[in-house]
């Protein structure tokens, strides 16, 4: 039998006693009956409804019905009751919203209340719940979050700025020094023509020199003639013969870029490396000027007190042509170090090959229309991951590329 709210003749304390303990356990099990959000609508009302809720009648046939002497302990007594009644049905909502997203969530069988309930999911039912109805609770609504991919407890995400890459950085460093110098920048394809990357620098068709830039040429394109064949150019020179072509001398450039040999990685190769590459064209530009110019950018790079050196080398698109060499910076041009070991960076030579240059060939300049009884001009490429490897101290190249976070972190 539904509880209904009797009529109440005795007004004694005991009486009222009684009867309050007798509506709150139906408050009480009805409340255990509520498990879902309409059950608990139709609780609601059944205890709340201005007309004819529970907490109305309570008005009408104690309140009202109370004779004078006794209005004041009924009238007290109903406010507590009714404090209780909301308290209880305001608390039980979020109960019948946790049974709504449990089944929604298809996480426990057995809501129906009063059911012993068999566990199918990682919840119990509440009444099972170790921790109580209200801890249950809380995990049905974790749960859901979770199930939706968002848990609004768990700590923000982190996006880290990121940082300039060492190679990058040190390529930056580099054609900052010449911009001082009153050089700009200019930068070419990585997919180039045979026409750029060796003809026009000097390489003849099967001349050997072409061997020294072990090449990656692109595939299916023997139809065409050599010099439109397209590669992954092997320097950043081919840049010089394009910007001769649009510019006029006075030429000074610094050239940045990405270049791709057929090298297999190790600790000192990778496939595809960088190069800052400078050309500077004008009249009267001798080789003073580029031992000059170089002596002050490794000054400017490696710290003042470096001593550079150059000696003969080859290279079809300069003559005459050098390897420039640094004094070695770790062991200040010792070849060992303070204890007497043999220092590694220089390979106990005292001295560390930087770049190769040389006076731009005049065969070069028939290329791009440039008279070579005008003007003059040097040139220089360097390997930037090997600079960057000597500033950092860092011993395989290959861990500047392969993009491990925890290597990539200790530059930022
Ligand atoms: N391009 C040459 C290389 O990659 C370097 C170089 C550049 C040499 C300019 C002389 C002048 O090895």
């Amino acid at each position: 039998m539904p509880y209904t709210v009797p009529k109440l003749t005795d007004f004694s304390t005991g009486a009222l006693d009684s009867a309050a303990r007798e509506l709150l356990s139906a408050l009480e099990q009805e409340s255990a009956a509520v498990s879902s959000e309409n059950d608990w609508k139709v609780y609601r009302d059944r205890w709340m409804a201005r007309k004819n809720g529970i907490l109305t009648q309570l008005n009408d046939l104690w309140l009202k019905a109370a004779p004078g002497p006794n209005k004041r302990d009924v009238g007290q007594r109903v406010n507590e009751l009714r404090e209780t009644v909301t308290t209880k049905v305001e608390q039980r909502r979020t109960m019948a919203e946790a049974f709504d997203l449990a089944r929604k969530m298809n996480v426990v069988t057995g809501l129906d209340a009063g059911s012993t309930a068999t566990p199918r999911g990682t919840l119990r039912s509440p009444g099972e719940s170790k921790f109580g109805p209200k801890a249950w609770v809380g995990d049905v609504r974790k749960l859901l979050l979770e199930s939706e991919g968002l848990d609004i407890t768990l700590p923000g995400i982190r996006r880290p700025i990121g940082a300039e890459h060492p190679v990058i950085k040190t390529m930056n460093e580099i054609v900052g020094v010449f911009r001082n110098l009153g050089y700009s920048v200019e930068e070419g394809p990585e997919i180039e023509t045979d026409y750029y990357n060796f003809e026009a620098l000097n390489f003849p068709p099967d001349h050997p020199a072409r061997d020294t830039q072990d090449t990656l040429f692109i595939a299916g394109q023997e139809s065409k003639p050599l010099r439109d064949r397209l590669l992954l150019r092997t320097h950043t020179s081919p840049v010089q013969i394009r910007t001769m072509q649009k510019m006029r001398p006075p030429v000074r450039i610094v050239i940045p870029g990405r270049v791709h040999r057929n090298d297999p990685p190790d600790a000192s190769h990778s496939p595809m490396f960088h190069q800052v590459e400078g050309l500077a064209v004008d009249t009267n530009i001798t080789f003073g000027d580029l031992k000059g110019t170089l002596d002050h950018a490794m000054k400017a790079l490696f710290g003042a007190s470096v001593k550079t050196h150059f000696r003969p080398s080859f290279f079809p698109f300069t003559e005459p042509s050098a390897e420039m060499f640094v004094s070695c910076f770790i062991c200040g041009g010792e070849g060992r170090l303070r204890d007497g070991q043999g220092c590694r960076t220089c390979k106990l030579t005292g001295w560390i090959e930087i770049l190769g240059c040389g006076m731009v060939d005049p065969n070069v300049y028939g290329f791009v229309d440039y008279d070579p009884s005008k003007v003059s001009g040097f040139a220089f490429g360097m390997g930037a991951d090997r600079i960057a490897l000597l500033k950092y101290g860092v011993d395989d190249i290959q861990l500047f590329f392969n993009g491990d976070v925890r290597f990539l972190e200790q530059f930022i």
